[in-house]
């Protein structure tokens, strides 16, 4: 091996880092485990936003910040006529998420930054370390927001323009606001060389078979539905039940349909309704109004396209039934994404040169990686959540999976950074 094969990055500076984030936002379990709450574009965010470019400035990376707030910080290479090298993932969080889900790849490709500048070692090609703005869609849709706006799937216009489901404030506001309204033209004007992006697995599968490292083949698609839901607010006990018309009613008998669309033979499909409102939300009162959001995924877009038919009849049907009008809204539609052929190859490759078992993985979740396959040669490292756990506090991944998605993400960007290495 030569001397940049022996390098490694520091895990103790790394997890330091993991945790440091993590104070901001800070939520704690009855059982000691803890985690975050950064919400896009609230003040924790901003705080958080704020540390990690404090990290990049003292680590002399030039930072630009972008129309949508994405922040990127690069570190120079010998041929400035290069694209970048780009690495990194998103650093906002679910109300109550936990510690790595997209902070792991931010901090982890700092990491590398330091790790290059610790040991001097210069490279060819500009490296570049990223944040996006909006990843979890949790406050604002769609996902991957920011990420997506920089590869041009959507327009700056039309994200800045999103409405936040906590307190319908607009995202450009909310974004000036943290003082992350940047100057930088989104889309980029310029495609990264390649986008490498190191994430937790969020699922079972790592763990479960004891293999420290997934090489991500691809990414399912997504369907991001929101259902209103009008019917007519009534007395409870006075009101007999044949002259209701019951949004509650139908919000549930929707999600029984959620479920049974994802458990016919041989199915892959996941379904979720993660967010009901019910106005007024009273005991006594049939609600006159419900809002709720069917989130559906499957690897295979064609079953996707017929969950999405099945889904809009049966909404026909049971509004008709109940006498309930419902109004639906597509939030996020994304098709499934396959990663580049050749990073894969190259991701497995540098795994075995690192004595480090992989195995290929497909990805539940929706991943900023998946945007930047528009644009440029893209994939991913996964590591093991422990009990597949994530989007909750408890999401762990040990310190020594960590190093090892750390070290390899390490070795593949030198790869890319300097092609006299491959
Ligand atoms: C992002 O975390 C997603 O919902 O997949
Ligand atoms: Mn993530
Ligand atoms: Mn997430």
């Amino acid at each position: 091996m030569s001397a940049v094969g022996d390098l490694s990055i520091d895990i103790d500076r790394l997890l330091r880092r993991i945790d440091e984030l993590a104070e901001i936002g800070r939520v704690d379990g009855p059982d000691g485990e803890w985690g975050s709450a950064r919400l896009a574009l609230t003040a924790d965010d901003q705080r958080g936003r704020d540390l990690v470019v404090t990290w990049m400035r003292d680590l002399g990376l030039s930072v630009t910040i972008d129309g949508i707030g994405n922040v990127v910080g690069t570190r120079p290479g010998s041929d400035p006529a290069a694209p970048a090298v780009m690495s990194g993932s998103h650093i906002d969080t679910v109300r109550g998420g936990g510690r790595f889900d997209g902070i792991l790849g931010v901090l982890a490709a700092l990491e590398v930054a330091e790790t290059l500048e610790q040991h001097g070692i210069d490279t060819e090609r500009p490296y570049s370390v990223v944040f996006f703005t909006n990843e979890e869609g949790a406050r604002f849709a769609p996902d991957m927001m920011g990420s997506l706006v920089f590869a041009g799937g959507l327009s700056l216009e039309e994200a800045l323009d999103a409405r936040a489901v906590d307190n319908e404030a607009r995202l450009g506001d909310e974004l000036i606001g943290i003082g992350y309204d940047g100057g930088l033209p989104c889309p980029t004007a310029v495609a990264p060389h390649s986008f490498v992006e190191l994430h937790i697995e969020q699922g079972p599968i790592l763990e479960g078979e004891g293999v420290p490292i997934g090489v991500v083949e691809g990414v399912q698609g997504i369907s991001w539905t929101q259902l209103v839901i009008d019917g007519r607010a009534a007395h409870a006990g006075t009101t007999p039940m044949r002259v209701r018309s019951d949004p509650a009613f139908v919000a549930s008998a929707i999600g029984v349909f959620v479920r049974e669309l994802t458990t016919t033979a041989d199915s892959q499909m996941v379904g979720t309704v993660g967010r009901v409102e019910m106005v007024p939300n009273l005991i006594n009162v049939v609600p006159s109004q419900v809002t709720m959001t069917v989130d559906l995924r499957d690897p295979d877009d064609t079953k996707l396209v017929e969950a999405e038919r099945l889904l809009a009849a049966y909404c026909v049907e049971v509004a008709a039934a109940e006498g309930v009008e419902i109004t639906s809204t597509s939030l996020a539609r994304f098709e499934p994404v396959e990663f580049d052929r050749e990073l894969i190859d190259l991701l497995e490759e540098t795994a075995t040169s690192l004595g480090l078992a992989s195995r290929r993985i497909a990805s539940g979740a929706g991943h900023d990686a998946q945007m930047l396959a528009r644009i440029c040669p893209s994939a991913m490292i996964f590591t093991p959540s422990v009990g597949g756990v994530s989007h909750n506090i408890a999401e762990f991944t040990a310190d020594a999976d960590i190093a090892a998605g750390a070290n390899l993400l390490l070795q593949v960007l030198l790869r890319n950074l300097n092609p006299i290495y491959r």
